[in-house]
This record gives structure tokens, C-alpha cells and sequence, in this order.
């Protein structure tokens, strides 16, 4: 509304500015015409000039003066052009009197006022004539010349056209005044324009030099004659008189001033008296018809005084046209000022429109910020309740999600216990030689199957919260596959199924996350054993792509494939195959696809006579981040297959309680604890610990292992773990994690909560047998290590916390070398632990009593000063402990196979 208003505001100063020409042009409302007859004449250019001056004092007037050049024809066409513009008053100078006589009359039909200056015209249809008396005229210069000549003179005419009423009208005027005197003799010569002396009129002028006077139809021919005849007769003494009288440089008056004219006329050319007329008429005042100029005979007694009075005229004329250009300079400054006070006027309503406009803008602009903060705190309130639902949505979507992860987890350790179960079984069904594999494997196979559905699950949860790190390590992929798909033989020979493996490259090596990539394979595998019927085929071909720096495996099988439609949807989650009635979890591609993708690989499937899986993985290591990459692979991966393998657990041979390791086993599952130790009690001394008690368990009995579960009632296993690495008795026990959760996490807090072995359940009994004995052949090193170099321990690269406390050890008994009676209950006091403590972990670090360990510590020592001291072997003997040189002598022997006696005389530095 405000802006059609502003726009409207604009605009309609717009055309006020344009309108706003402040030209006279605009209070002319009279057009006035004026038709000159001759041109190149001072005269009709004194004419001319006082119309103009006239008619600038009226600004109302706009003259128009058109001159015909002499020709008839043009001023007629000239007066026409005048009635067309339908000018108020047309002005006639007529060159002659009867041609012009129709278009005078056309003018006063068509109602336009016409003016008749100067000439007669042969009609009496025009408004009103304006000129001198002519015959007067002819008068006036005939009695001056009677005057002058007293009544006896020649006198010459010089005659105008006699076809325009002035040159007739003067030569009558002239001719009755000289007629009353006889004795002036009066001839007449008709005036010739021609310059030539030949011509008529300069011969007829110069013929007869007896001339008084010569009277000529103006001023200008007098002139002529006056400079013919003084060329011809320099002597003459014939005086001139001529007609019109014009002020200024070659006007009649300044002739008569010069003495070249006897006298002149006036005849006055009615310039202004024309306008003056013309302006009464258009006030519609009444003029008379006939409107005569006044003329008078000047010659040399009046010259002067004539001159004055013109000259005043004309400074007075050109006084008013100073002020007339004053005026128009003022009117063009007041125009220009004018205008430039409407544009200013014009440029302020502009920016006061624009200033109303912002002011409206800003109202109209603050109002819908108003409103749209009010949508605005009500979009927030929304999205804050949105936000809010997505939380509670999201958090109770995490509980179920954890609820599900927690319950996947925990069927895990049932199904460790079913699936040891079924191994013992059908090991102990072997051993006693019945054959019942069909129910075992059929107990054994959905076991794996479960168990492997819900590790796709704890996958697909990880994947989900990209909980997956890869841990790539250079593998040679042909015998990657090879070791995989042997686990698939069973199943092949079983279905009558041709399957084989290729490869262009046999050495071809890839870094891989062999835990995932085993994944994919199992997958692809056991995807193409679903569907590929018997007597069908399934290959693998590795086949290395040098070109693009790649490898592609290809898993085809001869099966029923996969529907053209359905191809692009495999490898999306939960994808249900239409051509399969077999239930699967619908993840299985997905994490594939998933896993391939953290190798920056790729996978793609075509469906022709079966399906064929293409994955692509790049070469090399540059496609990887340093912390994908492992130099060695953590866990070591131990296939599980479907089937049993033929041979369990060795059996172990029975052993003495003394000769048995002993293993505590700490874990809150009852059935698992009892199903491990007793698969273990007959190689092992078990201990076993609900978790409620196991520091102080562990304390207690000092174990040679401890198998710890990661969940516990009260402490968890990493914090069980930790205190016992941390303490000075237990530090030296090697401690196997067990968990449900394979997490990178917890294996991490578990290499540093100092456990040697992080084992995922389910677990393989014979992989635990093999943890276990693992690390007790690392003991035994150590121990042989520690017993070889026993004056060497500080130098040991082995535990740090046995070194330490070797150390200690080692230090308080040097201490007390001397003292015979410093016996193993002042040294475990002495290392603030209890005896057995110390016999044990002594035992567990070096294999002998505490007793034997200080007895080899003096014998060493012994051995030090026999070769390095003068001192007698009884006083060695004393100065290491022994309480009586015999026994020192006996036990030294028994150590080192020879005496001390023996020893120093071999060995004893004799420059001391
Ligand atoms: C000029 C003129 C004047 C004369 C008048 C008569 O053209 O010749 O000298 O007085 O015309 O019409």
C-alpha cells in the first residue's frame, strides 16, 4: 500500500519536473507574423529590428518575421504559412500591391487580423494600414527645393518603381508642389540598380550637368546619384535630397550631416507602431483603419538635433535590450534555479518517501522478526521435544541394544560348557571305542552355529557403534585360504561338492585383519555350501591384478543364484534371499561387505549359473593408517570348525601331587569351573575360587598359574589381576584372562593390568591346555635363566618384578653372609612375607628352597675369595655362613665337583 503510494508520489513529481520548462515559450500566448518583402536593406533592417525590440517588451508576444527576398510568390507562400499556424495578427510589408491581394484577403476571411505596413495594397479587406503619407512625402521635398531655389532651378527626379504605391505617391506629391513654378524645370530619370556608368542611368544622370537639385526616391539612391555625378563633376555643386532619414552610419540623416544630402524626409518605418497596433488589435481594442506616421523634412539645421533625438531612441532602444537580456539571463538563472530547486524538492520528497519506506520496512520487518522469533522458540521448543523423545528413544533403544550385547555374551559361556561337553564326549566315546559322532556332530554343529550367530550379532553391535579397529598383518593370502577352506573338505566330500582353490600367485601377500577376513570367508563359504546342490561345483580363485595394484577373490558357486532384481539388496542388512527357505540372521553380507570396506576393499556379486563373489582388496599397506597395522598378529587364530576333529585332549598321564603344577581357577560359573578342573585335575593341582576370595586365595596357595574370568561378583578379573601382579608374592604368577567379550578394549586393560594370556570364550580346551603349558615352559626358562645367572640377576631382561625382588633377596643375604644362624624365617621376615610365601615364590622363580638358594649364594661367594683372596678355606668357610669348615668342604664339592682345596689351587689369582 505505502510503497504504490511512494511510487505514485515519485512519479507524479516526475512529470511536474518535466512540465517545469520555464521557457518564455510558455507565456507567449500571441503569435504575431510578420511578412518582410526585401531583404539585404537598411530600412527593412531598421523595420525589422525596432519590431523585435517592441515586441521583446511584451513577453506575452512571440514575433515571427519571415522575408520574402524580393520574390512575390515566396511572401505569398510565406503569408499562407502564417494563416496555417493560425497566427493572432499577421503583418504585411507588401513588396508590390496586387499579387499579394488574395492571401490578405484569405487571412481576414479565415478571421485573422492582417496589417498592412509601408506599401498600399490594391484591396481594402485587411484590418488597418500603417505608414507615412508618401504624396506628402513628394511635397515636403518639392517646397523644400522651391525653398532653396527661390522658384528658379533644374530639377531632377530621381523616380522609384511606380508600380509601388510609394514611388508613385512621392512622384506625385513632388510633381504637383514644382508644377506651380514655372521656372523650375523639372526632368525625370526612372532609377536603375545597375553599377555600370554605360547603364541608362548613369549616362541619362551625367548628361546633362546643369542640375540644380536632384530629388531621389530615397536616401540611398541620392546617394548613388551623389557619387556619380561628384566621380563625373568634381566641381558641381548640385545639391540632393533623398527620403527616409535613417539614423546611423549610412542612414539619410548622417548623409545630411556629412553635407553629402541637401536634406532628407523622414519616413519613419512604423516597426514598433506596427506591434504596438498589432497588440491592440489582439486585445480586441478598435483601431482606426488608416494609421499614418508622422514625417518632417530634415536637412542641416535640424540634423543635429534629429540626430540627438534618434540616437537617444536608440541608446534607450538598446538600454531596454540590455535589460531585456538581463531579464532573460535572470529568467534563464531563475529557470535554471527553479529548477534546480524542483529537483531538490523533487530529490527530498524521493528521500523522504525512501525515509516513510524504511520506517514502514523497519515496522513491518521488526513485526515478522517478532513473529518468526515466535516460530523460532516454538520450532526450539519442538526440536527440544524431538530432541528429547530421540534421547529417551535413543537411550532405551541403547538399554535393549546392551540388554541383547549382555545376553549374547552371556550365552557364551553355556555354550563353552556345551561345546567342551561334546568335545570330551565324543573324545571319551572314541577312547572307548563307540561311534555315536552323528549326535555329537549334530550337538557339536548347531553349538558353532549358535555360538557363530551371536558373535555376527556382538559384530554387527560393534559395527554399528564402529567400535572396529582392523588390525591388518602381512598374510600370505593362498595359504590363508587354503588353511580355511580345509575346514570345509568335510562338507564337500560329504555333498559331493567339487571344490577347489586357484591362484595366479601363490607367494601373493596382502595385509589382512585375519579375524575378519576368516569371517568373510566362513561366510562366503558357508553361504555358497547353502545353496550349491549336490554333485555341484565351488571355486575360489585368487587371482592377484597387478595393473591395478589389487587382488580379487573369487567365490563362484554352481548353486540356484540370486534373482536379478534382488542383487542390488545382498548386501543389506537383514536381507532375506527370496530363492532361500533356510532361515539366516540377514547380517552376514553386511558385516562382510562392512569388513572388506575396513580393508578399503570392495565386493560385488553377479548371479549366472550360481553366484559368484568378487572382493577386491588393495596391495600393499599404503591404503592403511599405522594404527590398522600390526607387525604381529595379537591372537594368533585358532580355527574352530564345525565338526570335531578326531583327537581331543591328549590325555595326561597321571602325575604325583608334588611333581603337578598347581592352577587356580577363578570363576563365579559353577558349571564351568567344575567342567575345567576336571578336565585338567589329572595334569594339574586345581584351586578353585568363586571370585569372592581370590586375592586372598591366591596369596595363600601361590599357584604356578591363574586362570581368572574377566566378570566377577566382586572384584573383576582385571582388578584381581593387577593386585596380584602388583604384589611382591604373587608378582611371579602368570595370570590367563578368560572373557566373553573379544573386544580390542579388554584385551588392552588386560596386557596392562600385567595378565599374560587374554583368551575369548568360547575357548578351545586344547587352546587353554596349550596357553597353560606355554607359560609354565616360560617359567621353567626363566627359572634356568635366573639359576645360571644367579650373581647376574641384576643384569636379567626377564619380569621386572621378580628381578626386583630377587634383588632384594639376594642383597639381604649377602648382608648377612656371615651369619651361620640367619635362617629362612629371619629372610622372609626380613622381606616382610610369611615362610611358605616365600618358599613358594622362590620355588615358582628358581625351582629350589629358599634354603638351597642361600646355600648356592655362600658356595658362589666361596668360590669368589678362593680365587681372588689369600684367606684360608676355613676362613672362607666362616667368612660365608658355614658353621663348620666340613660342611663347607662337602657342599662346595657337591656343587662344583671338587674340594675348595682342589678349586683354589686351580683357579686362585696368584698375583694376589
Ligand atoms: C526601402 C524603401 C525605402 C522607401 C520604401 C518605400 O525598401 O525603398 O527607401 O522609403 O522602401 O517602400
Amino acid at each position: 500500500m505505502l510503497r504504490k503510494l511512494t511510487y505514485t508520489i515519485l512519479f507524479g513529481h516526475l512529470l511536474l519536473l518535466i512540465s517545469c520548462n520555464s521557457s518564455t515559450e510558455n507565456t507567449q500566448k500571441y503569435s504575431i507574423g510578420f511578412s518582410q518583402s526585401i531583404d539585404k536593406d537598411l530600412w527593412r533592417e531598421s523595420m525589422d529590428h525596432s519590431m523585435e525590440v517592441e515586441a521583446s517588451l511584451h513577453p506575452e508576444i512571440k514575433l515571427t518575421i519571415l522575408n520574402a527576398n524580393r520574390n512575390v510568390k515566396k511572401q505569398i507562400q510565406d503569408v499562407e504559412n502564417m494563416i496555417e499556424q493560425n497566427m493572432d495578427v499577421i503583418i504585411i510589408a507588401p513588396y508590390e500591391s496586387d499579387s499579394i491581394v488574395p492571401v490578405i484577403e484569405k487571412a481576414s476571411t479565415l478571421g485573422i487580423p492582417v496589417i498592412i505596413v509601408d506599401r498600399k495594397v490594391n484591396t481594402t479587406n485587411y484590418t488597418a494600414f500603417l505608414g507615412a503619407d508618401n504624396k506628402e512625402i513628394g511635397k515636403i521635398a518639392g517646397k523644400q527645393i522651391v525653398s532653396l531655389s527661390k522658384g528658379r532651378a533644374n530639377v531632377l527626379e530621381i523616380r522609384g518603381e511606380t508600380i509601388t504605391s510609394p514611388g508613385s505617391e512621392r512622384s506625385l506629391g513632388f510633381k504637383q508642389i514644382i508644377d506651380n513654378y514655372p521656372n523650375i524645370k523639372l526632368s525625370i530619370l526612372d532609377y536603375d540598380n545597375s553599377n555600370s556608368p554605360k547603364s541608362n542611368f548613369q549616362k541619362n544622370l551625367t548628361s546633362n550637368p546643369n542640375i540644380d537639385y536632384v530629388f531621389a526616391f530615397n536616401d540611398i539612391i541620392a546617394y548613388k546619384a551623389w557619387q556619380i555625378t561628384k566621380r563625373n563633376f568634381p566641381n558641381n555643386r548640385i545639391k540632393f535630397i533623398g527620403v527616409d532619414g535613417l539614423n546611423g552610419p549610412n542612414g539619410g540623416l548622417q548623409l545630411v550631416k556629412d553635407g553629402v544630402l541637401s536634406g532628407t524626409v523622414l519616413y519613419p518605418t512604423g516597426g514598433s507602431e506596427a506591434i504596438k497596433l498589432a497588440l491592440r488589435i489582439i486585445n480586441k481594442e478598435i483601431v482606426p483603419k488608416n494609421n499614418k506616421l508622422n514625417t518632417t523634412m530634415i536637412d542641416s539645421l535640424n540634423a543635429d538635433m534629429m540626430s540627438s533625438q534618434f540616437d537617444k531612441i536608440t541608446i534607450q532602444q538598446s538600454n531596454i535590450e540590455q535589460q531585456q537580456n538581463i531579464i532573460k539571463n535572470q529568467e534563464i538563472k531563475y529557470s535554471t534555479q527553479n529548477n534546480l530547486l524542483k529537483l531538490l524538492f523533487f530529490l527530498f520528497v524521493i528521500v523522504l518517501s525512501l525515509a516513510l519506506y524504511s520506517v514502514y520496512s523497519r515496522v513491518i520487518i521488526s513485526r515478522k522478526k517478532q513473529e518468526l522469533e515466535i516460530k523460532n522458540i516454538k520450532i526450539k521448543n519442538q526440536r527440544n521435544q524431538i530432541k528429547g523423545y530421540a534421547e529417551e528413544l535413543k537411550l532405551s533403544n541403547e538399554a535393549r541394544l546392551n540388554f541383547f550385547t549382555g545376553l549374547s555374551h552371556e550365552f557364551k559361556t553355556p555354550l563353552t560348557l556345551i561345546l567342551s561337553s561334546v568335545e570330551y564326549l565324543e573324545s571319551e566315546f572314541k577312547n572307548k571305542g563307540i561311534s555315536i559322532t552323528k549326535e555329537i556332530n549334530l550337538m557339536y554343529n548347531n553349538s558353532r552355529r549358535l555360538l557363530r550367530l551371536i558373535n555376527q550379532l556382538l559384530d554387527y553391535r560393534k559395527m554399528e557403534e564402529q567400535k572396529f579397529t582392523l588390525r591388518a598383518s602381512k598374510t600370505n593370502i593362498f595359504d590363508f585360504s587354503n588353511r580355511i577352506i580345509s575346514d570345509f573338505d568335510r562338507e564337500a566330500k560329504k555333498k559331493n561338492i567339487d571344490f577347489s582353490l586357484s591362484t595366479n600367485n601363490p607367494d601373493l601377500e596382502v595385509y589382512l585383519d585375519r579375524n575378519l577376513m576368516d569371517k568373510v570367508y566362513f561366510n562366503m563359504l558357508s553361504n555358497a555350501f547353502k545353496f550349491t546342490p549336490e554333485k555341484g561345483k565351488i571355486s575360489i580363485n585368487v587371482k592377484e591384478d597387478k595393473i591395478n595394484n589389487s587382488v580379487k577373490i573369487y567365490f563362484k558357486d554352481s548353486g540356484i543364484g540370486i534373482p536379478d532384481h534382488e542383487l542390488g539388496e545382498v548386501f543389506k542388512t537383514f536381507y532375506q534371499g527370496s530363492n532361500s527357505n533356510r532361515n539366516g540372521s540377514g547380517i552376514g553380507l553386511h558385516l562382510s561387505k562392512s569388513f572388506i570396506e575396513l580393508h578399503k576393499g570392495s565386493i560385488e556379486i553377479h548371479s549366472k549359473n550360481g553366484a559368484e563373489f568378487i572382493i577386491t582388496l588393495p596391495l600393499g599397506m599404503a591404503h592403511l593408517n599405522e594404527k590398522e597395522i600390526v607387525k604381529k598378529p595379537e591372537l594368533e587364530y585358532v580355527y574352530q570348525s564345525d565338526y570335531l576333529d578326531l583327537e581331543v585332549i591328549q590325555r595326561a598321564e597321571l602325575k604325583d601331587v608334588e611333581d603337578k603344577y598347581s592352577i587356580l581357577y577363578i570363576e563365579d560359573n559353577k558349571d564351568l569351573l567344575d567342567f575345567i578342573s576336571d578336565k585338567f585335575s589329572t595334569e594339574y593341582t586345581f584351586f578353585l575360587s568363586d571370585g569372592t576370595d581370590a586375592v586372598a586365595k591366591a596369596l595363600e596357595l601361590i599357584p604356578d598359574i591363574i586362570i581368572c574370568d574377566l566378570n566377577l561378583p566382586e572384584m573383576n578379573g582385571l582388578q584381581v589381576c593387577e593386585t596380584l601382579k602388583r604384589d611382591l608374592r604373587t608378582s611371579h604368577i602368570p595370570i590367563i584372562i578368560l572373557t566373553a567379550s573379544d573386544d580390542q578394549n579388554s584385551y588392552l586393560k588386560a596386557l596392562e593390568s600385567g595378565a599374560d594370556t587374554f583368551l575369548t570364550k568360547p575357548f578351545n580346551l586344547k587352546v587353554l591346555a596349550q596357553s597353560i603349558k606355554g607359560l609354565l615352559f616360560n617359567r621353567e626358562k626363566l627359572r634356568y635363566y635366573y639359576t645360571n645367572n644367579i650373581v647376574n640377576i641384576e643384569d636379567g631382561s626377564f619380569g621386572v618384578s621378580e628381578q626386583d625382588f630377587l634383588k632384594k633377596l639376594n642383597h639381604l643375604i649377602a648382608k648377612n653372609i656371615e651369619d651361620s644362624s640367619y635362617t629362612v624365617e629371619d629372610l622372609a621376615s626380613d622381606l616382610a612375607i610369611s615362610r611358605v610365601q616365600l618358599y613358594r615364590k622362590v620355588k615358582a622363580i628358581l625351582g629350589i628352597s629358599v634354603s638351597d638358594h642361600i646355600n648356592n649364594l655362600r658356595l658362589f661367594e666361596a668360590k669368589e675369595l678362593l680365587k681372588k683372596t689369600n684367606l684360608s678355606i676355613s676362613e672362607i668357610a666362616y667368612a660365608v655362613g658355614f658353621s663348620t669348615p666340613n660342611y663347607f668342604s662337602a657342599s662346595f664339592k657337591n656343587k662344583f665337583g671338587m674340594s675348595p682345596k682342589e678349586f683354589k689351587i686351580l683357579y686362585h689369582d696368584s698375583t694376589i
